[in-house]
C-alpha cells in the first residue's frame, strides 16, 4: 500500500536516484548534473525546518518524493514556495505523484504558506496534468526561459493559493 510521510535524511539516496532519473529524462529540469546521496542530505537538513518535503512509499521503498525550497529571500515572499516532484519511473501512472503532492501541499498549508509555484516545460504533459487536477493554475509561458542540451526550452508557469489566500 502507497503511503505518504515526511521525507527525513535516510530517504536522501532514495531521493538522489529517483532525481537523477528525471535529470536523465530531460523532461522535467534544466539540471544536467546528477545530484549524490550527500548533497541531497544537505538541502534536506538545510531546509528542513522551513521548507517541507514528503515522500511517497511502498512496503519495500521510497518510490517517489516532492519538496518545497524558496522562492525569494525577500520579506513578501515568505509564504510562497518553490515546488518540484519526481516519482520513480518504474512506479509512474500509478498514483505516487497524485499523492506527493497532496501531502505536501497539506504540510505546506499547515506551515503557513499562501502560495506554491513551479515551472513546467510544455511538453511535460504528465505533469501539466497533475498540477491541473490538484488545483493549480497555469499563469504563463516563459518563452525561451533557458537552455537544455543546447536547445531553447519554454516554462509554463504555475501557481496554487493555499490555506485562507485560496477562500
Ligand atoms: C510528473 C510525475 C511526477 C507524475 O507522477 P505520476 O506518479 O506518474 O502521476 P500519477 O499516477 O499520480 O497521476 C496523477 C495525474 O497526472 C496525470 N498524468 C500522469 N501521468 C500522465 C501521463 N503520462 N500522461 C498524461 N497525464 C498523466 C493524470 O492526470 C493523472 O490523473 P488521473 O490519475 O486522474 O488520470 C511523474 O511522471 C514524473 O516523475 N515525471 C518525471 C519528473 C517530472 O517531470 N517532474 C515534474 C517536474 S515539473
Amino acid at each position: 500500500m502507497l503511503k505518504a510521510r515526511p521525507a527525513e535524511l535516510r530517504d536522501a539516496a532514495s531521493i538522489a536516484e529517483i532525481y537523477n532519473q528525471g535529470i536523465d529524462d530531460r523532461v522535467a529540469t534544466f539540471e544536467t548534473e546528477h545530484r549524490t546521496a550527500d548533497s541531497v542530505g544537505g538541502l534536506l537538513t538545510t531546509r528542513a525546518d522551513r521548507y517541507p518535503a514528503v515522500v511517497v512509499e511502498d512496503e519495500d521503498r521510497v518510490l517517489g518524493f516532492a519538496w518545497t525550497f524558496e522562492y525569494r529571500p525577500r520579506n513578501a515572499y515568505a509564504g510562497v514556495a518553490e515546488v518540484s516532484i519526481y516519482v520513480a519511473r518504474e512506479a509512474r501512472g500509478r498514483g505516487v505523484g497524485r499523492l506527493c503532492l497532496e501531502a505536501l501541499i497539506r504540510e505546506a498549508e499547515r506551515c503557513g504558506f499562501w502560495k506554491l509555484v513551479s515551472r513546467i516545460f510544455p511538453e511535460n504533459v504528465a505533469s501539466r496534468r497533475l498540477c491541473a487536477a490538484l488545483g493549480f493554475r497555469e499563469v504563463g509561458t516563459y518563452r525561451r526561459h533557458g537552455q537544455l542540451d543546447g536547445r531553447w526550452m519554454d516554462c509554463v508557469i504555475v501557481e496554487r493559493l493555499l490555506g485562507a489566500a485560496a477562500e
